[in-house]
């Protein structure tokens, strides 16, 4: 089998009962949304210590916020690409099909996606400091920064999960179950360097699964991919579905 080959990947799904996704920046980089590592990548110009850390938080949650609130306005001015729409349709192509996002600009959502876990949380929500109540919101540019509980007043956070904190339990538990239990595993715009996200493909792997990446650029993974797939996740997956759709 050519690893480098639309047509051997499409081979494999096209055999495949359960397929689990796991997606990370590069899915979303063709909308407009920076990624975190690579050329213009977000910790490339910023530090992660200074805006997503609870200590940064604690330290100054005015800045975490303009930070948060400047990164909602991109993502509220951008949409899902073809690589999202295509795996929103998967739902429908797959008898069992989950996607693992470790996104938090919701983009999947809005593409359609419902089957969706979000291991690193999501921007548009908030949660209260003092009672971990979670509630959207979409408001552009935030009414107040930094943001308070409306109920009683504590402050509000970003519900992400930020450097040195634990991912849900119960997500992540989900997104092992989903990788131990699928056939194939498509890797798909991650630097795969983030654990515990980066060891879910390992897991699918350790089952059996087939593990299918789509990346520009090699990675950790690549080397133990039974396809690499080189190119932009928003050609390459409308690219696969052309070869699905045809009976
Ligand atoms: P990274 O920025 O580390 O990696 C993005 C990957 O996307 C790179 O490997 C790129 O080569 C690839 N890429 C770029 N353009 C692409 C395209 N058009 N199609 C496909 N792939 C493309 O982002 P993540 O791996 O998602 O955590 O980073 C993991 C976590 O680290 C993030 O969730 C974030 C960050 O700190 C939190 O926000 C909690």
């Amino acid at each position: 089998m050519l690893k480098n080959d639309i047509g051997s990947a499409a081979a494999v799904l096209r055999q495949a009962k359960r397929v689990v996704v796991l997606t990370g920046a590069g899915i979303s980089a063709e909308s407009g949304v920076p990624t975190f590592r690579g050329e213009h990548g977000l910790w490339r110009q910023f530090r992660a210590e200074d805006l997503a850390t609870p200590e940064a938080f604690a330290r100054d949650p005015k800045l975490v916020w303009e930070w948060y609130d400047w990164r909602r306005g991109i993502i509220a001015g951008v949409a899902p690409n073809p690589g999202h729409v295509t795996l929103a349709a998967w739902e429908k192509r797959f008898p069992e099909f989950a996607l693992i996002t470790q996104n938090v600009d919701g983009l999947h959502a809005r593409a359609g996606s419902t089957n969706l876990a979000e291991l690193h949380g999501n921007i548009w929500k908030v949660r209260c400091t003092k009672d971990d109540t979670i509630s959207d919101d979409h408001s552009v540019p935030l009414k107040e920064i930094p943001p308070r509980c409306p109920d009683c007043g504590a402050l509000l956070r970003p519900h992400i999960v930020w450097f040195g904190e634990s991912l849900d339990s119960d997500v992540l538990g989900r997104a092992f179950a989903l990788s131990a239990a699928c056939e194939v595993m498509l890797v798909i715009g991650t630097s795969a360097l983030v654990h515990p996200a980066a060891s879910l493909p390992y897991r699918a792997a350790a089952s059996g699964a087939k593990i299918i990446e789509i990346n520009p650029t090699p990675t950790l993974l690549t080397g133990e991919a039974d396809i690499s797939l080189q190119g932009k996740a928003g050609e390459i997956l409308p690219e696969i579905e052309r070869l699905l759709a045809v009976k």
